[in-house]
């Protein structure tokens, strides 16, 4: 046993809420968050119940990639305050008996990173073995790997004439793992803000850290088979974690980019050896056809259940996933998957039981908890990611589709559909600025923000509360098996949990249309009670085996013997 084996999984039965500083609240008039507005809603996240915040990155970035382009990593970027008020709210929030989680982006840094000017500026020093630099081949890039933002995954260096790797924007550079004084930098980073007393780290697309050193050009796909979950991944993981995680005793969440699960049984491992837990993405592709996002599809709704059955079966006693269904990446879920005009309320509650009542750690974007939807831009001028810009560009240039086309795909798919500004009240900009926000906030504000949902019982956010607090109390929530109850029904989604003394059976109505769904014969109606209900009217317990489904209803059972 470690030293901090007895403090090692207090987020088994934990929340996690992320905030995107950049959106969540800003204190002043500048149109953009910052930390003392995050330090304003403490009392907030605490009301709502959750034991930690996992905040992206707020460290100095020229925000080519919204602070995911870092360019110094010891200082906190002055849009969003400073090393004091980091020091503050880490103070606060420890008082509050909430954690902090931070974002670490080390498969690249800015091109603005002091380690990239030197590599640049002078070929010679030795930071330029921090990147990964290849001459052009017959005059062109050196393979055709491509940037996950659209267009080659090389920029060229006109001074040496030699290509450097971005797997995402140019301004992105990719460190060389490969050299240990990269990898001692990267410790010397953690260490840093861990021993501030930092409780954790989410370790951004850490999965793509190691890359075949042939750099072979990939003749069925974009390059990605070359550097997903790499050759060495899982020693460099192992050795950060055996000298920075398991000093400090901190909770760690890798996000894995087009990973398997047979990786994230290892890199989750119970053993602790390599990280806490992983985010994994597969689930979130059911409307991507044929692995296509720059489409508008509808979800494939079997293939959501059969994802779900296969990781919760695969990570159950083997290792731990993070459930989410929101993040700054992702288009709202109440509109993607659910209803977000006529059943918003019910849709958005029913989507949170579903995830919430599986094995792994809730994580809450902010907003999701009051049931904000995507804003429905229609310009491209509303636009400010990167990605979307980029792909805008590059599609409507090459004729792919229509401007037309292209402003509804964005609509469904862009990051920026999660990005806009946390609703608050129903004052100007939802009250997230007194300034002109950097993003426009969704028209729906008068409706949907904070203060409504706090004044109202039965809103998404008082659901997402006693989730929070189911968690910790009903153990099955925790470690039960898992057992998908109606794999190939085409709108309930029904599951059960077990374990030696608790049943629990999570029944979701997916659609708008009236649902049923029968209980096995062995659940005996007797010893089974209504945990949770979308609707005020479903009573104590479930009467008989045939339940009846409204649009959207969830009902989640628990038998106790
Ligand atoms: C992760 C982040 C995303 C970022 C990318 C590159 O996927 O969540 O926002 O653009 O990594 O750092």
């Amino acid at each position: 046993m470690t030293e901090f084996e007895h403090k090692s999984d207090w987020w088994k039965t934990a929340t996690i809420y992320q905030i995107y500083p950049k959106s969540f609240c800003d204190s002043g008039d500048k149109g953009v968050g910052d930390i003392q507005g995050i330090i304003s809603k403490l009392d907030y996240l605490k009301f709502l119940g959750i034991e930690a915040i996992w905040l992206t990155p707020i460290y100095q970035s020229p925000m080519i990639d919204n602070g995911y382009d870092i360019s110094d990593y010891y200082a906190i970027n002055p849009d969003f305050g400073t090393m004091q008020d980091f020091d503050e709210l880490l103070e606060r929030a420890h008082k509050l008996g909430i954690k902090i989680i931070m974002d670490i982006v080390v498969n690249h840094t800015s091109t603005e990173h002091n380690w990239f000017q030197q590599a640049l500026s002078n070929p010679k020093s030795r930071y330029r073995d921090y990147y990964i630099w290849k001459d052009p081949v017959n005059d062109d890039v050196p393979n055709n790997w491509q940037s996950k933002f659209g267009g080659s995954a090389w920029g060229l260096d006109e001074n040496s004439n030699q290509y450097y790797l971005h797997l995402f924007a140019k301004e992105q550079a990719d460190l060389n793992w490969e050299n240990p004084d990269v990898r001692q930098d990267v410790k010397n980073v953690i260490s840093f803000w861990a021993e501030k007393g930092v409780d954790g780290f989410r370790l951004d697309v850490i999965n793509l850290i190691s890359k075949d050193q042939a750099f072979p050009s990939d003749l069925q796909g974009d390059g990605r088979c070359y550097y997903t979950d790499g050759p060495k991944v899982h020693q460099y993981l192992q050795e950060i974690s055996e000298e920075v995680f398991q000093k400090y005793g901190s909770v760690t969440v890798g996000e894995m980019s087009s990973t398997t699960l047979e990786h994230c049984q290892q890199y989750s491992s119970l053993d602790g050896k390599e990280l806490s837990m992983v985010f994994n993405f597969h689930h979130l592709k059911v409307d991507y056809p044929n692995g296509e996002k720059w489409t508008r599809a509808p979800f494939d709704f079997i293939e959501l259940k059969k994802i779900f059955n296969k990781w919760q079966t695969g990570l159950n006693g083997q290792g731990w996933g993070a459930l989410f269904w929101c993040n700054h990446d992702q288009p709202r879920i109440v509109s993607r998957l659910g209803d977000d005009v006529e059943y918003r309320v019910e849709s958005a509650k029913m989507l949170a039981a579903a995830l919430h009542m599986m094995q792994g750690t809730p994580y809450i974007y902010q907003g999701e908890e009051i049931g904000m939807t995507n804003p429905d831009y229609t310009d491209i001028s509303q636009y400010r990611d990167v990605e979307s810009t980029n792909m805008y560009d590059i599609m409507v240039k090459q004729g792919d589709v229509s401007h037309k086309d292209m402003i509804a795909i964005l609509a469904q798919k862009s990051r920026d559909n999660s990005r806009t500004p946390m609703q608050w009240n129903n004052s100007a900009h939802g009250g997230f600025t007194k300034g002109t926000p950097w993003l426009e906030v969704a028209a729906n504000y008068p409706e949907i923000n904070a203060n409504y949902a706090v004044d109202d019982l039965d809103s998404v956010f008082y659901f997402y509360q006693k989730l929070i607090q189911l968690r910790k109390q009903v153990p099955v929530i925790t470690d039960g098996d898992y057992l998908d109850l109606a794999p190939e029904d085409s709108s309930v989604f029904a599951y059960q949990r077990k374990n030696q003394n608790q049943q629990l059976i999570c029944i979701n109505n997916f659609y708008a249309k009236e649902a049923q769904f029968e209980l096995d014969e062995s659940v005996k109606l007797d010893n089974a009670r209504y945990l949770l209900g979308n609707y005020k009217d479903i009573g104590a317990k479930p009467s008989e085996s045939l339940i009846t489904l409204r649009p959207y209803e969830t009902k989640v059972i628990l038998v106790e013997a």
